[in-house]
């Protein structure tokens, strides 16, 4: 544990500008400095550092955050990682706080896994490359033709057929067997101490940083099971683990995008012919987990699965997962038959390049494959696929995107826009879809509040003013929870210190990336009389409110009094109603 005052001479010492400058040429203009956005891939430059706040905003992709945020999304690491980068940076030594007992226990034993796992991948990386035991495994790889340094780059291995080889190994390294019991690679039994993996190709399975924190082997032959893998463990939650990620993190970051498969050796087979932003799933299907952390690093996602059926099914589940959570979905489609491994086995890299320009939006893709299961030909068919469509439909988030696949879908059913607005529940108008108007502003950006906040955060009378009127009739969304995490902590006199530290106490995404778009433009209100744009952002606050009452109004006409929609507008209109009386 770094104490916390360590971090904050480290922030102080630090400025911004001179830790993003290591990483991306910047220029001054005006207060700010500007220039190309190292998380996203654009030509004009729109990442934005501010030295008086010491806050980074890009605002193509909405990256933003402090010194510490920075490094940690540009190099990939944790926080207290990050401090220390920074520390040494600065010349600050930084000593951790002693820990308590316990916590000294868990990080012993943390580390001891992360020996154990260190010693097991050496040991049968070991039997791979030297001695007679290795034999059948180096023949085998020579048979995929898996170049040596390839192997070494995954540092593949060999477990020999042997009941205790990794057993002896660790105990000569004086390993406590009970605590690699936990990591599920040895076993106990009557007769004593045996090994999980025999006669198998060792596949480690490392973390984002390149630690060992698992292990899958694959028989070298036609037995089942093909792989196993080592358990769960206090290391390894296969879950939220994407193997390769630690090699593919550099290729990832200069293309912004990521490929998926499914197996160890689909991951190889590209990564050897020179594809290297690849992660697979550790033999379990894509998980919400995965998403957020594919997410976190790459704007773009390509799932690359066997043509199969059982491919076909991953490729409609990992959609799902990618339009809740907003992430740009393509799908790689292989020749019948083929799995990454063959195709790359008898094409060229240029070959696969040609594919994946031809990927397709996976929405589409899916679109496609319930045409292909069931023929729109009649009225029965054409309900039952729209049944399928319609709940996916629903989370493609981007309104543009909405249009153009609804166009498609009535088009490829020869149905009218209108019945499959109807199907859909009520001129589209359900409580998931209905374009609730706090909503919409807030994701778009909206320039009245983001104003109304900044004015709120640089002047304590305008704060006091709107608190007075009360903070939820001029915010809404994450602008309120922002505004109320503030509330709690600025005060009245100099706060830069707090506004430097905000971005730690804020509680998600949406609105760290809110305050630091602010707090990288509200230049503009330095030196203003506050209660001049106050009054007028309160006015257009009001204006637009009105309109919004007078679009719900127009859209309780057409809907029926006793749907659920209906309830809902008429709450939003009311609720608007009385903000609006309030200003
Ligand atoms: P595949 O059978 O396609 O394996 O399973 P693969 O990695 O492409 O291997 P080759 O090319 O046939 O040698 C895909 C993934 O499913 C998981 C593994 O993660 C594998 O990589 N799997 C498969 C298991 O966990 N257990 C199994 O028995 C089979
Ligand atoms: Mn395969």
């Amino acid at each position: 544990m770094i104490p916390e005052e360590k971090v904050r001479e480290v922030a102080e010492r630090l400025s911004i500008v001179e830790v993003v400058s290591e990483y991306v040429p910047l220029r001054r203009a005006g207060a700010n400095f500007l220039g190309l956005c190292p998380f996203h891939a654009e030509k004009t430059p729109s990442f934005n550092v501010s030295p008086a706040r010491e806050i980074f905003h890009c605002f193509g992709c909405g990256a933003g955050g402090n010194a510490f945020s920075f490094v940690m999304k540009i190099e990939g690491i944790s926080f207290p990682e990050a401090v220390k980068l920074l520390a040494r940076k600065a010349g600050i030594e930084i000593e951790e706080r002693q820990l308590t007992p316990a916590e000294r226990k868990t990080q012993d034993e943390y580390s001891q896994f992360l020996r154990i796992n260190d010693l097991t991948a050496s040991y049968y990386r070991s039997v791979l490359i030297n001695g007679q035991e290795g034999e059948p495994a180096r023949q085998y790889l020579a048979n995929r033709s898996v170049d040596p340094a390839v192997s070494e780059a995954y540092r593949l291995g060999f477990a020999p057929d042997r009941r205790d080889g990794l057993v002896k190994h660790l105990k000569n390294n004086g390993v406590e067997l009970d605590t690699a019991l936990k990591l599920g690679i040895v076993r106990k039994s009557d007769t004593g101490w045996y090994d999980l993996f025999r006669n198998r190709l060792i596949f480690p399975i490392r973390d984002a940083r390149g630690q060992v924190i698992a292990f899958a082997g694959r028989v070298l032959d036609t037995s089942l099971p093909k792989y196993i893998n080592s358990p769960e463990s206090p290391l390894y939650h296969k879950s939220s683990v994407l193997f390769g990620l630690d090699m593919a993190l550099p290729s990832i970051r200069t293309g912004n995008s990521v490929i998926i498969v499914e197996g160890y050796f689909d991951h190889l087979a590209l990564y050897q012919a020179g594809v290297q932003n690849v992660v697979a799933t550790c033999g379990t299907a894509l998980t919400g987990t995965h998403a957020g952390l594919i997410k976190r690093h790459a704007e773009r996602v390509y799932t690359l699965f066997d043509s199969d059926g059982a491919g076909k099914k991953a490729t409609i589940r990992s959609m799902e997962l990618f339009l809740e959570q907003r992430i740009p979905a393509y799908v790689i489609s292989l020749p019948a038959g083929d799995d990454p491994d063959s195709f790359l086995a008898t094409h060229s890299k240029e070959e696969f390049a040609e594919l994946r320009d031809k990927a397709r939006p996976a929405f589409e893709y899916f679109v496609r494959a319930l045409l292909t299961e069931t023929s729109p030909d009649s009225v029965d068919n054409k309900v039952r696929i729209i049944d399928d469509i319609v709940p996916r439909f629903r989370k493609i988030a981007d309104s543009v995107e909405r249009d153009l696949y609804e166009k498609e879908i009535c088009r490829l059913l020869g149905i009218t826009v209108h019945a499959f607005r109807k199907r859909m529940g009520g001129d589209r108008i359900s409580p998931h879809d209905a374009p609730v108007p706090q909503q919409s502003l807030t994701q778009k950006g909206n320039n009245v509040q983001d104003t109304l906040l900044a004015l709120f955060i640089n002047y304590p009378d305008a704060r006091a003013e709107i608190v007075r009127g009360g903070l939820e009739t001029i915010f809404s969304d994450a602008y309120l929870d922002v505004a109320r995490l503030l509330l709690n902590s600025l005060t009245d006199s100099d706060n830069s210190l707090i506004l430097r530290q905000m971005t730690e106490i804020l509680e998600n995404v949406e609105q760290k990336m809110l305050f630091s778009r602010i707090m990288v433009s509200d230049g503009y209100l330095a030196d203003i009389e506050w209660r001049a744009v106050f009054d007028q952002c309160t006015r257009s606050h009001e204006k637009k409110q009105v309109a919004t009452i007078k679009d719900i109004a127009s859209r309780l006409a057409v809907l029926d009094p006793d749907s659920d929609e209906y309830a809902l507008l008429l709450k939003q209109a009311d609720s608007l109603r009385t903000r609006k009386s309030k200003l």
